[in-house]
């Protein structure tokens, strides 16, 4: 066992949603997948920002308007050196991961040509397909697809045998959602730059356990969810590089991304303002600083080693109940474990999960085309963080066993 260099009781007492009770039980939250839960720290931060300087940004002359930007715009800095990003104005502030795909899936409209090809993983969320899919029905372009296997590992032989002159982007996630497997990213964005391509990478689930150094990656595109990375919903950011982003229309027109508007004409706003259009969340930019603060207050080393220890604990006492079989076996994973149970579907195992105080996720995880590989209707998918415990997972293994017990 690794010595765990922080204090797991120490770090629960950050999060007060961990004290609360679901349906009698205290809570055990393992759909950390899903949203990560918020430290006090970052909840102080959002009380602080409409206790004392809301306000619009880059607006106002007022000191509340100044003080908010110069809040929003050190949070994009703190983003910035996070993921080691060499200009702040490559950070453009999203709503989200979804919102920053469909920007650059929107932006490729007048780049592609019919029979252009793009490939998409086949272990993509909803959120890294459909966007794509539907540039093709825009452009004539061709979607195909880099295939997996029975692990839940691409099968990079032919990720590599399907790149030619005619491939013009690449679409792969870092971590997938559904079965944790960590994709080798740098390979890909190699190969792919080598033929010619340019690659985004879905984020979303790597940024809880992976501090991914961008400039070093090379990527032409990463994009990140504040709410799974103990930040508020509702923010994220997209990175493009300074020639994409310059490359690219703007994806909505309105205040803050101009230049001048006249009814003849509008220029646009300089990066990062450009595709920064409405007033935005400016609160969530700034939380999303602040739950940056708080993860790397603890360190990205420390994290990792103690959800891995977890996850190859809950994996070994998981596959101890007979009938049950864990989907995605990558020997790359995160804290990730979906399962189901012979002749049980996931749904009744997630409601009697949940009737004792433990949430799960249950069903597609927004991965249809996975599931269909597996030839299954879904999985039961415990996500863990750090600030879960070894007693939990023998919680939900124990809950597991009674489920089975119940429904078999
Ligand atoms: N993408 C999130 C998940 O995997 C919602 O649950």
């Amino acid at each position: 066992m690794i010595e765990i260099a922080f204090n797991i009781a120490t770090i629960r007492k950050d999060f007060p949603i961990l004290n609360r009770k679901v349906n009698g039980h205290p809570l055990i939250y393992l759909d950390n997948a899903a949203t990560s839960q918020t430290p006090q720290q970052v909840i102080d931060v959002i009380v602080a920002y409409y206790q004392n300087y809301n306000a619009n940004i880059h607006r106002g002359v007022h000191a509340l308007s100044q003080e908010a930007t110069d809040a929003y715009e050190a949070a994009r800095v703190k983003i910035q050196e996070h993921f080691n990003i060499a200009k702040p104005h490559e950070v453009i502030f999203t709503s989200g991961t979804t919102h920053g795909i469909n920007l650059v899936a929107n932006g490729f409209t007048s780049l592609l040509r019919p029979g252009d090809e793009v490939l998409v993983s086949a272990m993509e969320h909803h959120s890294n397909i459909v966007p794509w899919q539907m540039l093709c029905e825009r452009t004539g372009a061709v979607l195909r697809v880099i295939p997996m296997n029975e692990e839940g590992e691409l099968v990079m032989e032919q990720f590599h045998n399907m790149l030619s002159n005619t491939v013009k982007l690449v679409f792969c996630n870092h971590v997938s959602n559904a079965l944790g497997t960590v994709n080798p990213i740098k390979e890909i964005i190699d190969a792919s730059h080598s033929a010619g391509a340019s690659v985004l990478v879905d984020g979303a689930q790597a940024a809880p356990h992976i501090k991914a150094d961008l400039q070093s990656l090379d990527v032409d595109f990463y994009t990140v969810s504040a709410h799974k990375i103990c930040g508020p919903t509702g923010i994220g950011m997209l990175y493009g590089k300074e020639e994409w982003l310059k490359k690219l229309p703007p994806y909505q027109g309105g205040g803050e991304m101009i230049a001048e508007v006249t009814f003849e004409k509008t220029t646009y706003a300089d990066l990062p303002h450009k595709f920064e259009a409405g007033t935005p969340n400016v609160c969530g930019g700034i939380a999303f600083g602040a739950a940056l603060d708080y993860m790397n207050g603890i360190g990205f080393d420390q994290i990792v080693a103690y959800e891995n220890e977890l996850l190859e604990y809950a994996t070994s006492e998981l596959l101890k109940i007979e009938g049950l079989k864990i989907y995605g076996t990558a020997r790359e994973k995160t804290a990730v474990i979906s399962f189901n149970i012979k002749g049980i579907h996931p749904y009744d195992i997630g409601t009697i999960l949940d009737k004792l105080g433990i949430a799960v996720r249950t069903g597609h995880h927004c991965a249809q085309p996975i599931m269909d590989f597996y030839q299954i209707p879904g999985t039961v998918r415990a996500s863990f963080s750090f600030y879960n415990t070894r007693e939990e997972v023998d919680k939900l293994v124990a809950a597991v066993r009674k489920a089975k017990d119940m429904l078999l």
